[in-house]
């Protein structure tokens, strides 16, 4: 593996190595013992676009105890393509760094740096996807489910957008079933859909305007904020449209008992889940915001460490 755009274009194997080596290091870590440095003396340059927590920290932290360490570049220092293009930027990072992750707003940068860098290059959330949140999510559903997810349902209750995307794909490389409850207008677009069934025929898609039929069949219920970083100002129309496609307690009432709750975070309460979805037993929230640290290091052992 080269880079890591997307989950789609990783093959079986290497998501399979991801999966393996963040439960051994996640395991390592929860016994006190320090991670062998394999990133010792490597540096990852992360470039910023959109502001982030969960992201940053998971790889700042994966970066120093792995033994290496980690720069922010944010997009008024950098401004890929205003103050110079995305493959200049490359050529001058894979000079002096080990690995660029970057959160940008279009996906074309990422494949633009890649197409340039001799260092790996990740996503760390394209306007298109979120890789590595869905990798950090079916952790979670690993955590809950055991490691073989072949078979269970995903529901994703909400926008058809990057985070959707991603897990989809990762349904499809895991044998799930991925059935996503949106308004119109707010479905997964179509040329998406087309390119997912076309390079993973397995994938079960399933898409639905009823949020509750979804929640009924559902091992894990998951959502993502109405409106996503860059559209703050359709934010009135968003929250008008997405009312109903709401994780609440008569949701769950309605999913299997055994089913969890999952949301990528940052969550608006209130708006896409309650309180009472976020804090009750259900919830896997926190520890699918851990588990980003634990996907993130074995990204970068593999990418950067030759792990
Ligand atoms: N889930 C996630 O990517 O969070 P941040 O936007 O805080 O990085
Ligand atoms: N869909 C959200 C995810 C945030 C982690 C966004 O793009 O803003």
């Amino acid at each position: 593996m080269k880079h890591f755009l997307s989950v789609s274009e990783t093959s079986d194997a290497d998501v399979r190595r991801i999966f393996d080596l963040a439960i051994r290091l996640r395991q390592e870590r929860r016994e006190g013992r320090p991670n062998a440095p394999v990133l010792a003396h490597k540096t990852l340059a992360m470039i910023f676009e959109k502001p982030s927590l969960r992201t940053r920290v998971s790889f700042e932290q994966a970066m120093y105890e792995l033994g290496g360490q980690a720069i922010v570049l944010t997009n008024a220092e950098v401004g890929i393509g205003k103050r110079e293009s995305a493959a200049d930027i490359a050529r001058v990072l894979s000079g002096m760094v080990h690995g660029i992750m970057a959160r940008v707003f279009e996906q074309q940068k990422l494949v633009d740096l890649a197409k340039a860098a001799t260092v790996p290059v990740i996503n760390g959330l394209s306007d298109e996807m979120h890789p590595c949140q869905a990798l950090a999510d079916a952790l979670t559903m690993m955590d809950e489910f055991g490691r073989d997810l072949t078979g269970r349902t995903l529901a994703y209750i909400g926008d058809g957008n990057n985070v959707a995307r991603s897990l989809a794909a990762v349904c499809g490389k895991l044998g799930m079933k991925f059935v996503i409850a949106s308004p119109e207008g707010y479905d997964l677009d179509r040329g998406f859909v087309e390119r997912v069934r076309k390079n993973m025929p397995g994938l079960s898609l399933t898409e639905t305007r009823d949020p509750m039929a979804a929640a009924r069949g559902a091992d894990a219920l998951y959502t993502d904020t109405w409106v996503s970083m860059g559209q703050e100002q359709e934010a009135e129309q968003r929250r008008k449209v997405f009312t109903g496609y709401q994780i609440n307690g008569a949701m769950l009432a309605a999913a299997p008992k055994h089913a969890i709750v999952l949301h990528c975070l940052p969550a608006y309460r209130g708006y896409e889940i309650t309180d009472e979805a976020m804090e009750g037993p259900k919830s896997r929230v926190f520890p699918q915001a851990h588990n980003r640290l634990h996907v993130q290091k074995a990204l970068l052992a593999i990418l950067m460490g030759n792990a």
